[in-house]
């Protein structure tokens, strides 16, 4: 049987017929992973000897020099042999365990023009990281990712889903879905989480639905360190698309450190808020955020546009956390959120090369952040 030793840890493990990923992780070592399944780059590693087999994996998050230069994504390598790794995540995962379950909705909710808010009531209670994300299955559909709104520990789930016209599962929440429809539950998934281990300031930007892992994590972080410095920017089109202010100006008057930012991208008229694009607001304050962890959340184009204002700036890799909303197309795998290794940004995965942030590809955002404005909402 295979032998797999990695670097980072100090005994070799027995691979079997198990990618490298789910061999280490079975014997309780903590290697760094996110989605599992080759469109993340969490688990990218440097194969030091040995040979491996590589299941289908997104060729943007690990591309053919990268392979040939002898980099693998652990999550799908399967070693013919005894193999020697060295994991490149710098940060490593929390280890929660995968389940799938049935759940029941219990509230829909129409929050704004454009997101619909969802309750559903799980089989049992699942165990995930302020930050993390679901896959939701409806009825026969493909499953989707969405974000957990809600704090660890509450058993209601709550997310925040912003209706993609046109979009099957979108569709399907928009016009058919009913309370006490059961649907399915699998998580939890991605790397974009608190840190248990970090106690610094926090500044979190979301776009539109990507309030969700931001709510999340805002309530969480403040729960257990109630003086924490937190400040998010939430930005939406216009007046009409802001939803959930009361419940954040609650905590905001609750903790004076706590500051929340609506950002109009079309204020359509004169208006007290601050009014433009996230990048462009962001990159005005960045000075004051040096020290901060920054969350980001909501569409690609916006996550990958912001992402590079921070990165630009000089602030560190290791603080910038993101789970872009990556649109899922008309992947109808039923499985997996992210089958289009094409739709990617290559521009992006440079900027961050251990695939801490996925990208949408195509449309790059031009200079004046038209693509940014089009995803808000
Ligand atoms: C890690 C992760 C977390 C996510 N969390 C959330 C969340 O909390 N809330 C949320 O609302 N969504 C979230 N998403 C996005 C969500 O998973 C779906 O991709 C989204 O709801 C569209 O699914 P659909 O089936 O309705 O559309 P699809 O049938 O997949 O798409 C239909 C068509 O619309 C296009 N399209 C889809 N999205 C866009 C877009 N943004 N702009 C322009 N065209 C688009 C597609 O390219 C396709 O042609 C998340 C995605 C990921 C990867
Ligand atoms: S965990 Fe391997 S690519 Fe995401």
């Amino acid at each position: 049987m295979p032998k797999l030793t990695i670097r980072q840890w100090p005994l070799p493990v027995e691979t079997g017929r198990s990618t490298v990923l789910d061999a280490a992780l079975s014997s309780g070592v903590p290697f760094p992973h996110g989605c599992r399944t080759g469109e993340c780059g969490s688990c990218k590693s440097l194969l030091l000897s040995g040979d491996v087999s590589m299941a289908n994996y997104d060729h943007e998050v690990l591309t053919d020099a990268e392979r040939s230069a002898g980099f693998i994504l652990a999550c799908r390598a399967k070693p013919h042999c005894d193999v020697h790794v060295s994991w490149l995540g710098g940060s490593v995962s929390v280890d929660l365990p995968t389940v799938r379950m049935s759940a029941q909705v219990t509230n829909v909710e129409q929050v704004s023009p454009t997101v619909k808010r969802l309750y559903v009531w799980p089989q049992k209670t699942l165990q995930f990281a302020a930050g993390q994300f679901a896959r939701l299955r409806f009825q026969n559909l493909p499953a989707r990712a969405y974000s957990m709104a809600n704090m660890p520990g509450e058993e209601a789930l709550e997310f925040h889903v912003r209706l993609i016209p046109g979009g099957a599962v979108s569709d399907h929440i928009a016009e058919e879905l009913n309370v006490g429809d059961t649907i399915e539950v699998e998580g939890p998934f991605g790397n974009a989480h608190l840190r248990p281990e970090d106690n610094g300031p926090l500044v979190l930007i979301a776009g539109s639905s990507g309030l969700a892992p931001a709510k999340s994590i805002i309530r969480t972080a403040l729960r257990s360190q109630p003086d924490r410095y937190v400040h998010l920017y939430f930005g939406v089109r216009s007046e009409a698309h802001i939803y959930d202010e009361s419940e954040l100006q609650v905590l905001a008057s609750r903790h004076q450190n706590f500051t929340v930012e609506t950002v109009l991208s079309e204020p359509g008229g004169q208006t007290d808020r601050r009014a433009g694009l996230l990048p462009n607001i962001l990159a005005a304050d960045l000075a004051h955020h040096t020290t901060a962890q920054f969350y980001m959340a909501g569409p690609p184009e916006m996550v990958e546009a912001v992402s590079k204002v921070v990165s630009d700036f000089g602030i560190s890799r290791d603080q910038i956390h993101a789970d872009p909303f990556h649109t899922s197309g008309n992947s109808d795998d039923g499985e997996t959120q992210t089958k289009q290794p094409g739709r990617f940004l290559s521009g992006f995965s440079k900027l961050f090369p251990l695939g801490r942030i996925r990208q949408k590809s195509k449309k790059q955002t031009d200079k004046e952040g038209k693509s940014v404005h089009e995803a808000a909402e």
